[in-house]
């Protein structure tokens, strides 16, 4: 079978039995990420793979957590959320003259939602229910619920707050309660899956790297129709949005775009 046609046919058969349809990722990269955890499994083609992935819960979740490349910091890109605290949030809050509604699609292991939540409770920003944070991966989510890292992993907490937010048991700190609770966990595929709406500011940073442009295209539709108006969409640091003007945002800041 040629290289194109065996392609083809395993993003369908994985689609089938996972969440993951790798039509909307871009190939070369996907491929290059594949053939290297089928080396490492020993297998030689997709056929094989298929029936390992199906036949082995260990290995299928390992091959999920490899491809979806869950890396995550808290307060990643500090200088941004900086911008986030002292710009985006009094500006949006005096505007809503409410608590704000607020997402953190693709959040990982919980970085990110909880450098939110720090960053509200400072600057006293209410929040309408729970932030609501939503990731495609069950072990990311665990992780996240549990809210337990290592030294290492808070680095990028800035050390008052490591003292009011977090609890160290030995190397380990865990986020408080107080913390916790302004969150809610929830697994959702971005690309399947239907959006809440009437969101203030939806975070969804790091995440689209490997989508096709066609599919960011699609994605970032969808988050401009989930936006209430003059709701802000804050991306990662390597990330545009090309057609911004086309799909109803504008450039508030660079890397916050409002929808007009
Ligand atoms: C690199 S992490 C980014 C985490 C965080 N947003 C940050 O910037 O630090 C990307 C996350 O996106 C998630 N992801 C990838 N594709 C997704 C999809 N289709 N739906 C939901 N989450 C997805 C992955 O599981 C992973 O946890």
């Amino acid at each position: 079978m040629d290289n194109n046609k065996a392609w083809e046919e395993f993003i369908i058969n994985l689609a089938k039995i996972s969440n993951i349809d790798l039509k909307n990722y871009k190939r070369p990269q996907m491929e290059r990420r594949i053939s290297s955890f089928m080396r490492q499994q020993g297998v030689e083609n997709y056929k094989e793979f298929l029936s390992l992935l199906t036949a082995n819960k260990d290995v299928y979740q390992k091959f999920i957590e490899h491809l979806t490349i869950n890396v995550s910091e808290f307060f990643r890109n500090a200088g941004h959320w900086k911008v986030l605290a002292e710009e985006i949030f009094p500006e949006l809050a005096k505007r809503r003259g409410g608590p704000l509604k607020i997402w953190s699609a693709g959040c990982s292991t919980g970085e990110e939602p909880y450098s939110l939540a720090m960053v509200a409770k400072e600057k006293n920003v209410k929040i309408e229910n729970k932030i609501l944070a939503t990731d495609l991966d069950r072990e990311v989510l665990a992780k996240a619920v549990k809210g337990t890292y290592s030294e290492k992993e808070i680095e990028g907490v800035p050390p008052p707050l490591k003292k009011k937010y977090f609890k160290q048991d030995g190397n380990f700190y865990t986020i408080n309660d107080e913390i916790k609770n302004m969150i809610k966990f929830t697994r959702q595929n971005l690309l399947r899956d239907s959006f809440d709406k009437n969101f203030d500011l939806i975070l969804c940073r790091n995440v689209v790297i490997y989508f096709t442009e066609e599919t960011k295209k699609t994605l970032y539709k969808k988050f401009v129709e989930a936006l209430r108006p003059n709701g802000i969409i804050f991306v990662g640091s390597t990330e545009q949005i090309f057609n911004s003007r086309e799909i109803g945002l504008h450039t508030q800041k660079i890397f916050f775009y409002t929808k007009q």
